[in-house]
């Protein structure tokens, strides 16, 4: 078993991947920290709070950070809605976040557990920024940090260079990527080739359990969204769900070392690719998936999920 810290900005397929955690037997949830991204702040505290009473599991939450590091964002709404569910939430979580601050949390977990945790985070990268900033020793002792970020030999899907994640906080993406944290890089190479379809999701919808019909809302918003977006995809991608699955299946992915550099010039902000020029003695420090299993990473996943509603 893996002990596992999610990060996430609560967020449609941040939901998908806690689901998918919480489901999954090699993981041992420590605990879930939010951050800002797909939806203020206190949105994303709310709906992780949410998810986990659906899926009764009551692993503590942790808030984080409320804005990037430098820039300020404007948050769209188009993929997620303005609630980040897809608008379709109607209640309040019974349980409250924790007092403690997430970078605090991660800290302390850190260097609790060293090597034996894995951090994944679906969010922008301010939380991990800062807690490094914070503790710098916890870049040598952490296990991984996998992450679902960037756009390395791909489109971006925010700009035509640069993923949402990582766009949305740059400053946060260099400071990590350019620590000598071992990170794997799960970025819309892999994540825009694992495909959910409306089919499946009607199929939650038919076991009409409240958790089942909970995810079943939210995530029709998500795949509507990718139909006039992303009409292609013929549903919608599973980005936050691969970097949980790549946490503890890393055969479903060929990965290649790299040392990855964030642009934060203008013209090309966020944008993700390999620096040739840095070295150092260990080698690269980030593996960037590039291929992925896909048929069978999305049929462990539906099949999890569906446990993960039968609780
Ligand atoms: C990332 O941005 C958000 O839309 C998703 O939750 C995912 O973390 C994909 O670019
Ligand atoms: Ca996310």
């Amino acid at each position: 078993m893996r002990k596992v810290i999610l990060d996430v900005d609560t967020g449609v397929d941040d939901a998908l991947a806690i689901a998918y955690a919480t489901a999954s037997p090699e993981v041992e949830l420590l605990g879930v920290t939010t951050t800002y991204g797909m939806a203020p702040a206190e949105c994303s505290a709310r709906n992780t709070l949410l998810v986990l009473e659906q899926l009764k599991c009551d692993v503590p939450v942790f808030r984080g950070a409320e804005q990037p590091l430098i820039r300020t964002r404007q948050y769209s709404g188009t993929f997620h809605g303005t609630d980040g569910l897809g608008n379709v939430v109607r209640s309040e979580p019974k349980r409250a976040a924790s007092g403690m601050h997430a970078v605090d949390f991660i800290i302390e977990q850190v260097r609790k557990h060293g090597r034996d945790l894995t951090l994944v985070t679906t969010a922008p990268l301010t939380n991990l920024a800062l807690a490094i900033q914070k503790a710098p020793d916890i870049v040598g002792r952490i296990g991984r940090v996998v992450t679902m970020g960037g756009a390395v030999a791909t489109p971006g899907n925010v700009t035509k260079f640069a993923e949402a994640n990582i766009i949305i906080d740059p400053h946060a993406a260099q400071k990590v990527f350019s620590s000598e944290l071992p990170i794997t890089l799960v970025g819309l190479d892999v994540t825009r080739k694992t495909v959910l379809r409306q089919e499946e999701v009607e199929r939650w919808r038919e076991k009409n359990t409240p958790c089942s019909t909970f995810f079943a809302d939210f995530t029709k918003y998500y795949i509507q969204a990718y139909k006039v977006n992303h009409p292609y995809l013929k549903g919608c991608a599973l980005h936050d769900p691969l970097a949980v699955g790549i946490a503890v299946h890393p055969e479903l992915v060929n990965m290649v070392p790299m040392y990855i550099e964030v642009d934060l010039e203008e013209d090309a902000l966020g944008r993700t690719t390999e620096d040739l020029r840095r070295k150092s003695p260990g080698g690269p420090n980030t593996n960037v998936c590039m291929e992925v299993d896909a048929e069978r990473f999305v049929s462990r996943f539906l099949s999890r999920i569906d446990q993960a509603f039968s609780r």
